[in-house]
C-alpha cells in the first residue's frame, strides 16, 4: 500500500481513479448548441441527469469521495441542452477530505445517484443526508424529511411504481443500529422507521424491493481492526462471515425479517426483484468477491467484476436457488423504472472489461430478455467505453421495453464524451442520436430519467 487512506495529503495523484476519463473537469457549463449526430425521438421529453464523482480539487483519496458533479440534459419537442453543476454541500464548499466530513451528516460528497420523489430532486451518497437540488441542478440545501431522517441514507432507494412510495434504508459502520429501514408516503411524509439487527456492520451499498416485501443483502465486506492492520483499511471482504438475504415485508419490523443463507459474495447492484406465488425472484450482478486487498482495492481482478445471477427464495421451503445466468461481466444495471419490484422480462445493463488492471468500463452495452435467456449486444465501436443504462420509456403507457436507453460514453481517441440514444426494441443497432457535450464527463455513478 503506497498510501493511508483517507489522509488527503498523502494522495496517491497518479491513481486510477485520476486518470483519463476518470478524472475530473474544471468548469461548470451550460449549453443548448450541441453537436446531435442523428435524431432526437420528438417524443422523449423530459430532463435525464447522471451523477458521478468529480473532486474540486483535482484529486481526492479514494474514488468514491470525490465530490458530487450533476450532469443534466435536458430534452423538449426533439431539442437538448446540457448542464453541469457541482452539488455544493459543506463538502464541496469547505473542500473537505472524508475524514473531516464524518460526523456531520450534511456533509456529503452527494456523488452517487439522484432520484426524484414527491416533486423533490435529491442527490445522495451512502454515508450522508440527501442533499436537495432544483431541475437547474443548483442546490436547494440539506433534506431529512422534515427532521424525522436522523441518519444517512443510501444512495439506492426504490419508488414503488403502484404506491408511488420510497423506500430506503439507512447502514451504519460505525455504532448500532447498523442497519434502518425507512417508509416515506407518495407525498413525501416519512412514515416509518424500523432498526434491523445484524450480527456485525457491512458495507451495504443496495438491496431489493417487491411489491409487499423488502429483501436487504448482509454480505461480508465488514469492518474490522484486525483488516486495518493487514491492508491499511478496516474495510474488506471476510467470507468466513456468511451471506445472507433478510426478507421483511414492507411494513415489517425487525422480528418480521427471515433470514437466509446464501454463499458468500458480494453484490453491489441487483437489476431488480419480484414476487412468484410463494417465491421472491431477484436478479443481481454477483461478484465472487469485493475489495480482497482493503476498501481501496474497488477491482481486484476478474472475482470481483459482477455477473448476472438469479436468486430464487423460496418462502416455503425456507431456501434460496441461487443461479448464473450469464458470465459476461457487467454490473450498473437497470429495467425500466415503472417496473421496479414487479415482473420485468427484460434488463440493461453496461459492461467491464475483465484484462484491465484497474476497473475499465467494457465497449458494449447489454440487454437482457429474461423470459427467453437471450442477450443482445450493442457494440459501442473501438475505444469507446460506455457507462449505466438509464431506460426512459417512449410515452406514459408504453409497454416494457418500448423506450429509449441513455447512455454515457466517451470516445478516448477524440476524448470526447457523448449521450447515447439507442432504441431498446432495436438494441444492436446503432443508436439513433449521439450527443456530443462541450466537456467530457468522467466516467460516474448512477443518473435517473425524469419525464415531462
Ligand atoms: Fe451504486
Amino acid at each position: 500500500m503506497s498510501q493511508s487512506l483517507f489522509d488527503k495529503d498523502t494522495v496517491d495523484k497518479n491513481a486510477w481513479h485520476l486518470q483519463g476519463n476518470w478524472g475530473p473537469v474544471e468548469k461548470e457549463l451550460e449549453s443548448s448548441e450541441l453537436v446531435v449526430k442523428g435524431e432526437i425521438p420528438e417524443g422523449l421529453n423530459g430532463l435525464y441527469v447522471r451523477n458521478g464523482m468529480n473532486p474540486r480539487s483535482g484529486y481526492s483519496d479514494h474514488w468514491f469521495f470525490g465530490n458530487g458533479m450533476l450532469h443534466g440534459f435536458k430534452f423538449e419537442d426533439g431539442t437538448v441542452s446540457y448542464k453541469n453543476r457541482y452539488v455544493k454541500t459543506p463538502y464541496y464548499e469547505k473542500d473537505l477530505d472524508v475524514m473531516s466530513s464524518f460526523g456531520d451528516l450534511s456533509a456529503s460528497p452527494a456523488n452517487t445517484h439522484i432520484v426524484k420523489h414527491a416533486g423533490k430532486i435529491l442527490a445522495l451518497e451512502e454515508a450522508h443526508l440527501p442533499w436537495q437540488v432544483d431541475e437547474e441542478l443548483e442546490t436547494i440545501g440539506v433534506y431529512d424529511f422534515a427532521g424525522k431522517l436522523n441518519g444517512a441514507m443510501t444512495a439506492h432507494p426504490r419508488i414503488c411504481p403502484k404506491t408511488g412510495e420510497l423506500l430506503f434504508f439507512s447502514y451504519s459502520m460505525m455504532a448500532e443500529p447498523y442497519l434502518t429501514y425507512y417508509r416515506v408516503n407518495a407525498t413525501g411524509d416519512l412514515i416509518q422507521v424500523e432498526p434491523i439487527e445484524l450480527p456485525r456492520a457491512v458495507m451495504m451499498h443496495d438491496w431489493n424491493v417487491t411489491e409487499n416485501h423488502v429483501v436487504f443483502m448482509d454480505l461480508p465486506i465488514i469492518s474490522d481492526m484486525n483488516l486495518a492492520v493487514e491492508t491499511g483499511s478496516p474495510f474488506g471482504f471476510k467470507p468466513e462471515c456468511g451471506a445472507r438475504l433478510g426478507v421483511m415485508p414492507r411494513d415489517g419490523s425487525n422480528s418480521d425479517v427471515r433470514w437466509f443463507e446464501i454463499d458468500p459474495c458480494f453484490v453491489f447492484h441487483p437489476l431488480n426483484s419480484y414476487e412468484e406465488g410463494n417465491k421472491i425472484i431477484l436478479y443481481v450482478c454477483k461478484q465472487k468477491e469485493a475489495m480482497v486487498g482493503g476498501f481501496q482495492e474497488v477491482y481486484g481482478g476478474d472475482t470481483t467484476i459482477g455477473r448476472l445471477w438469479k436468486w430464487t427464495i423460496d418462502l416455503e421451503l425456507g431456501e434460496v436457488k441461487e443461479e448464473q445466468i450469464d458470465d459476461a461481466a457487467c454490473d450498473f444495471p437497470r429495467v425500466d423504472d415503472r417496473r421496479t419490484g414487479l415482473k420485468t422480462d427484460y434488463g440493461y445493463c453496461m459492461t467491464l472489461d475483465t484484462n484491465a488492471e484497474s476497473l475499465t468500463l467494457g465497449n458494449h452495452a447489454h440487454k437482457y430478455d429474461l423470459v427467453n435467456n437471450k442477450r443482445f449486444t450493442h457494440d459501442l465501436g473501438k475505444n469507446v467505453k460506455g457507462g449505466e443504462t438509464v431506460f426512459a420509456p417512449k410515452s406514459k403507457d408504453s409497454d416494457e421495453d418500448d423506450g429509449w436507453i441513455l447512455m454515457l460514453a466517451y470516445e478516448e481517441e477524440t476524448e470526447k464524451s457523448k449521450l447515447l440514444i439507442i432504441d431498446s426494441k432495436d438494441f444492436e443497432s446503432p443508436p439513433v442520436a449521439e450527443i456530443y457535450t462541450p466537456q467530457r464527463i468522467p466516467y460516474g455513478a448512477h443518473g435517473s430519467w425524469m419525464p415531462k
